[in-house]
């Protein structure tokens, strides 16, 4: 068994033909010839009869009497072959022709004709044997021709059966070839769909006209995809049950913790509070950033849900949130907005923009010697397109950093902070949620991120 249907297909038909061509070329080879070599036959026979025509019998004498034109024309009636004759007494006596073809001896009966192959002289011959009735006794008419004719009737028949044969073995091969890579056909959609799906579309398979064998299969797979979506499905509902359930608590404990620093407390535990408020409000925003994938997600399978936003009013709202905050760690957060319509989710929007901005503001007030300088930009990027940005003017990322940096928990290594690597997997979620682009670029002067996300505009 090939690996290849089509293949192990080709191959026994091939077989077959190579079979059946060169049996069915040998059964009209030889039908032919026999028809051939039949007619010939007649045509001898006839002249035989012609010949027994000239024997009669006058006063008691059997005479044959053949004038030179007719033995002209029996001898010249095949320019291939040699004729020969010869007309018996009824004692076997030859009476007229060629003795050689009286040699050998054949007794009939009245009225009794018969085909032979014998010689002449050595040379093969055909010959027709007729009994003729001369006075009540019966004489004999011979007549014989070389194979010169019937042979190259032969040779041609069998040129012609072959050519025939190559021909229809070569026809029918394509025929079946074609009818093969046709009958495939549906194999290869389904192969070409399954291979085209991104991980995201577990949509059932486009069915169209599939023959019935291939029904099954296309069943099968569907029901795998049912129960993988089914699966996928199960699976973020209980990330986003689970980050919404830890929510609640997280956040409780980090204004707790916080609380309790303001309180009057021994200096000897001090730093130990501190280092356990870090730890919750890191924990508590990893919670959110866990939840906000959980919707990006979702969001991402119901796109019928989206709503004109303008990415400028989100920015703006963002300014509200994120100046405070700016201006606490010393950095001079601005804003260069242009209208920039989009269809979308509005809050995911924010929550991509804060992403951003929160990185631009960690990673960029890191160098206390420069101060830190992050703009957020929104407007018309051209083609058709309107574009978010960031960018700051901090460390920025290093080339060879920028795709890994866009997965789920990876921080490159020695980076700074208290992240946990979920950020840029977010922004990177939203923005393909929103079918838009996401690229990481230098900033100004070949220092710091620039984040541009470039949306189809609405
Ligand atoms: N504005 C930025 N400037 C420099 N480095 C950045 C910036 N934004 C992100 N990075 C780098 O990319 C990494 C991944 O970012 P992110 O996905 O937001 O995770 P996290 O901030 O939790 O580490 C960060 O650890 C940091 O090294
Ligand atoms: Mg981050």
């Amino acid at each position: 068994m090939l690996r290849s249907l089509k293949a192990t297909l080709m191959l026994w038909v091939a077989l077959l033909m190579l079979l059946i061509v060169p049996t069915r070329a040998v059964f009209d080879l030889r039908g032919q010839v026999a028809r051939n070599d039949a007619a010939y036959d007649v045509s001898l026979s006839d002249w035989a009869l012609a010949l027994g025509n000239l024997v009669h019998v006058e006063a008691g004498e059997v005479r044959f009497e053949l004038n030179a034109q007719t033995e002209e024309s029996l001898r010249t009636t095949s320019t291939d072959d040699s004729i020969y004759y010869v007309v018996l007494g009824p004692d076997g006596r030859v009476l007229a022709g060629d003795a050689p073809l009286a040699e050998r001896p054949i007794t009939l009966k009245r009225g009794e004709r018969l085909m032979g192959d014998t010689r002449i002289g050595g040379v093969p011959v055909r010959m027709a044997v007729h009994a003729v009735e001369c006075a009540a006794a019966l004489c004999q008419v011979r007549v014989a021709e070389t194979l010169g004719k019937r042979e190259r009737a032969r040779d041609e028949t069998l040129v012609l059966t072959g050519t025939v044969a190559l021909a229809a073995g070569a026809l029918f091969a394509a025929a079946i070839g074609l009818v093969v890579s046709r009958t495939m056909h549906p194999l290869t959609a389904v192969n070409e769909q399954l291979a085209q799906r991104s991980l995201d579309d577990l949509r059932p398979l486009r069915r169209g006209r599939m023959p019935s064998e291939v029904q099954p299969l296309i069943d099968a797979v569907d029901q795998l995809l049912r129960r993988v979506a089914t699966d996928a499905d199960r699976q973020r509902h209980f990330i986003a049950d689970a980050a919404h359930q830890l929510r609640t608590p997280l956040t409780a404990l980090r204004t707790e913790t916080e609380l309790a620093l303001l309180e009057p407390h021994p200096p000897a535990v001090h730093a130990t509070m501190e280092r356990l408020h870090r730890s919750a409000q890191r924990v508590a925003r990893l919670a959110d950033q866990l939840l906000t994938l959980a919707r990006a997600e979702a969001s991402s399978r119901e796109p019928g849900a989206f709503e004109p936003v303008n990415l400028k009013t989100v920015a703006h709202d963002a300014a509200r949130d994120w100046v405070p905050r700016a201006l606490e760690r010393g950095a001079d957060l601005g804003f260069q907005l242009e209208p920039a319509q989009v269809l979308g989710r509005r809050h995911l929007l924010g929550e991509l923009l804060a992403n951003l901005i929160h990185n631009a503001l960690e990673y960029a007030t890191s160098d206390p010697d420069l101060p830190a300088r992050i703009t957020v930009r929104t407007g018309n990027g051209g083609l058709g397109e309107v574009v978010l940005e960031v960018e700051d003017n901090g460390p920025g990322i290093a080339p060879g950093e920028r795709d890994r940096v866009l997965e789920r928990f990876y921080r490159p290594p020695g980076a700074i902070g208290s992240g946990s690597g979920l950020g840029l997997a977010i922004v990177r979620d939203i923005a393909q949620t929103h079918g838009a682009r996401l690229s990481l670029l230098e900033g100004e002067d070949g220092r710091g991120l620039r984040v541009r996300v470039s949306f189809p505009a609405a």
